[in-house]
This record gives structure tokens, C-alpha cells and sequence, in this order.
């Protein structure tokens, strides 16, 4: 079996190929990533050597080249990581995010059309189907929820998910698409909320709380989403979304204490600053579908995932220690000072 990743120098998508490799030695992944600010190679490179796995750096959008490396590849699965991802970058400027995720989503989804009907699985997120409110904690994300987008991102993300309907129901494209809620683990950038505070706690910096800290997010560890794509792509039905999620809601400044206590930090450094703008309150995702019908269900605790992160983050400095000394700094300070 051959798989595309795209975005697989990302967060979710280096960790899904980590995954693969360890699960499947007998596939071939190919990495395709643009390498954006968010794309880091030094997280491949204990697998660049690895013969069973092939890296190009690539844009999804660049169709002429994408289906070179379909000629070259031919790939059984594509599986679409590769997008910007991050909601305050959209607010400041969307175009790149309506580039990536929705022309870049339909040149990989034409190039699957040309080569073969290829099986497509597109990676997107609960923030589809906007929020919920905060007093009313019986209701979660279900896939017949309706879109209702709040960020130029989650836009841009529906949009994209709309296109690969529709080219299941006009082409006949074997496609799938997973709805996830927020992942944290190893790997991730560090302008997210999670790394964001550990690295800032580790610094004695500043803990930037958006508004009073009481939006809540629905938190599952990053392995637990590779799981749920893997079982997708092996065993999902033809056409159909999956949420994923793993009833795990917590307020932002619950974490944000959570991660200060465990570094033995002062709650002193947390600095509320001005919200983000469209905040969305709630997000919750109800995974019934994905248990009953593919039996996945999330392993990892949140109290075992984020010991396991601040663990990684404590013991991987020189993975992050350049990202924040370089162009990162710059959109560091645009964002935070004077917020
Ligand atoms: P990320 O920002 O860490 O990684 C995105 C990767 O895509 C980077 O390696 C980047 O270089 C690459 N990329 C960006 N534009 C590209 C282009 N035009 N061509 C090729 N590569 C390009 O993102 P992530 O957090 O790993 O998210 C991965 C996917 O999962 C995204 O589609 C996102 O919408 C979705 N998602 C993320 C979360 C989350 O909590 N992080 C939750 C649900 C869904
Ligand atoms: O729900 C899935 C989504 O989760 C993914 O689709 C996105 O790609 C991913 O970035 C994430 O989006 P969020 O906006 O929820 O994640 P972020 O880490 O940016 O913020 C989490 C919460 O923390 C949110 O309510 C905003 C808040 N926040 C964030 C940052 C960066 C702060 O209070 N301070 C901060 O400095």
C-alpha cells in the first residue's frame, strides 16, 4: 500500500506518520509538504533514511507537480494534513488559508480523479460546525450538526469539506472525512494554546489568557486521532464523515493552572488579554458514530496526555528552542504586545 501524507511535517501529520511507519512496516508513506513556518523537517528526520518513506517538498496547490508525484508514486491512499491551520493567523490575514485549504483541497481530490479513483481522506476539524453555548452542556457536535462557521480558518475548512461531497456525489470519489476536536501531544507548534503556555511557563514569560480563560475546548491526545484516521482509511464508509472526539472539555484557564502547577510555576504569570475576535464559547464533539460503527474509543487519559507533553516539551528543547528564536519571535510580538 502506497499512502500520501500531506502536511506530514505538521503536528498531527508528522505523529500519523510516525504511526503508520510502527504499525504498517510494509506500506510505503510519501510525505508532501510545502514547509510552511509550521512545517519542520527536523521532526522527520529520524525516518528520512528510512526506505519505506519518501519526502517532497511540495505545495498542494502546485498542481503540475502534484501529478508528477502521482505518476511517480501512485498512491492507493491520499490522506490530507496539509493546511493552515492556525484561527488568530486567519483573522489576520485569510487568503492563504482560502488558498491551502480549499484550491490545494481540490487539486489533491483532481489528481485522485485523474490517476485512478484514488481513495481520498480529508482531515478537518469540529470548528465546521461553529459553537456551542456555555449553559447548555447536554448539547455536542453530531455529523448532522449544520455548518455554521465563525473564523476566516473554519470557514475555509467548510469549505473544503463541501467540495469533497461534492466530489464523492458528482465524481464518485472514494472520499471520507474526519471531524476532530483540538489535539496536544508531541510536535506541535508552539503559537497553540497548550505548547504555548508550556514553553512560556519554562521561560518565566507572560501566560496570554484570550478574554476571562472560560471558553472550552474538548481536548485528545494526537495518537488517539492518528488511530482514528488509520481505522477510517481501513475500514470507514465510502462517503460518510466521522466525528472525533474524546469527551474531554475544559475551560482554557483550567489548563492553563493545570500546566503552571505542574511546572511548579506562579499563577502570577497569567496575563488576561484582549479575546480573540468571533471567540468561539464551546466546542464538544459526540463520537457515538465512530465507537459503534469502526469501535474506536480514546486511550489516553488527559491526565497521562499532558504529563506526557509537558514531558516532551521538557526534554525536546531542540526541537522548539529554534522555532521561538527565529520567525516566530516576530508574530510572537505582533500578536502579544500591547494585546
Ligand atoms: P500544522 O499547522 O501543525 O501543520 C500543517 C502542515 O501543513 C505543515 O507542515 C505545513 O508546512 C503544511 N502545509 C501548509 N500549507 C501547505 C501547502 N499549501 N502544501 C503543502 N503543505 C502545506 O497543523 P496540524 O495542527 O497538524 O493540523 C493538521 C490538519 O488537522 C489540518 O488540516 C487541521 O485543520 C486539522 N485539525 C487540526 C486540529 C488541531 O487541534 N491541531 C484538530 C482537528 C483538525
Ligand atoms: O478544534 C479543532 C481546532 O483546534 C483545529 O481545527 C485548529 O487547527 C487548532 O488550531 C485548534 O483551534 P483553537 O483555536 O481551538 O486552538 P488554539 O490552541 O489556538 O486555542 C485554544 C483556546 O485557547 C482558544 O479558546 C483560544 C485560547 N488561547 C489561545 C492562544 C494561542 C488563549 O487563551 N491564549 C493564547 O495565547
Amino acid at each position: 500500500m502506497n499512502i500520501v501524507v500531506t502536511g506530514g511535517a505538521g503536528f498531527i501529520g508528522s505523529n500519523f506518520i510516525f504511526h503508520l511507519l510502527k504499525k504498517y512496516p510494509e506500506y510505503r508513506v510519501i510525505c508532501v509538504d510545502k514547509l510552511t513556518y509550521a512545517g519542520n523537517l527536523s521532526t522527520l528526520a529520524p525516518i528520512m533514511n528510512n526506505p519505506n518513506f519518501k519526502f517532497y517538498k511540495l505545495d498542494i496547490c502546485d498542481r503540475e507537480n502534484i501529478y508528477k508525484m502521482f505518476e511517480e508514486e501512485h498512491p492507493d491512499v491520499v490522506v490530507n494534513f496539509a493546511a493552515e491551520s492556525h484561527v488568530d493567523r486567519s483573522i489576520e490575514d485569510p487568503s492563504i488559508f482560502l488558498q491551502t485549504n480549499i484550491i490545494g483541497t481540490s487539486v489533491l481530490m483532481d489528481a485522485c480523479r485523474k490517476y485512478g479513483n484514488i481513495r481520498y481522506h480529508q482531515v478537518s476539524t469540529d470548528e465546521v460546525y461553529g459553537d456551542l453555548p456555555l449553559d447548555r452542556p447536554d448539547l455536542f457536535f453530531t455529523e448532522e450538526t449544520p455548518i455554521h462557521t465563525s473564523s476566516p480558518y473554519s470557514s475555509s475548512k467548510a469549505g473544503a469539506d463541501l467540495l469533497v461531497q461534492a466530489y464523492h456525489r458528482t465524481f464518485n470519489l472514494p472520499t471520507t472525512i474526519s471531524r476532530c476536536s483540538n489535539n496536544y501531544g508531541p510536535y506541535q507548534f508552539p503559537e497553540k494554546l497548550i505548547p504555548l503556555m508550556i514553553i512560556n511557563c519554562l521561560n518565566n514569560k507572560p501566560l496570554p489568557v484570550y478574554g476571562k480563560g472560560l471558553n472550552v475546548r474538548d481536548w485528545l491526545y494526537v495518537e488517539d486521532h492518528c488511530k482514528a484516521i488509520d481505522l477510517i482509511i481501513h475500514k470507514g464508509k465510502i462517503g460518510e464523515i466521522y466525528n472525533v472526539g474524546g469527551h474531554n472539555e475544559m475551560t482554557n484557564i483550567d489548563i492553563v493552572k493545570l500546566i503552571v502547577n505542574k511546572l511548579g510555576k506562579s499563577e502570577d504569570l497569567i496575563t488576561y488579554v484582549t479575546d480573540r475576535k468571533g471567540h468561539d464559547l464551546r466546542y464538544a464533539i459526540d463520537p457515538t458514530k465512530i465507537s459503534n460503527e469502526l469501535g474506536w474509543l480514546p486511550e489516553t487519559k488527559f491526565k497521562d496526555g499532558i504529563e506526557k507533553t509537558i514531558d516532551w516539551y521538557l526534554n525536546n528543547k531542540d526541537w522548539w528552542e529554534p522555532i521561538i528564536s527565529g520567525e516566530y519571535m516576530n508574530y510572537y510580538e505582533k500578536m502579544y504586545s500591547n494585546r
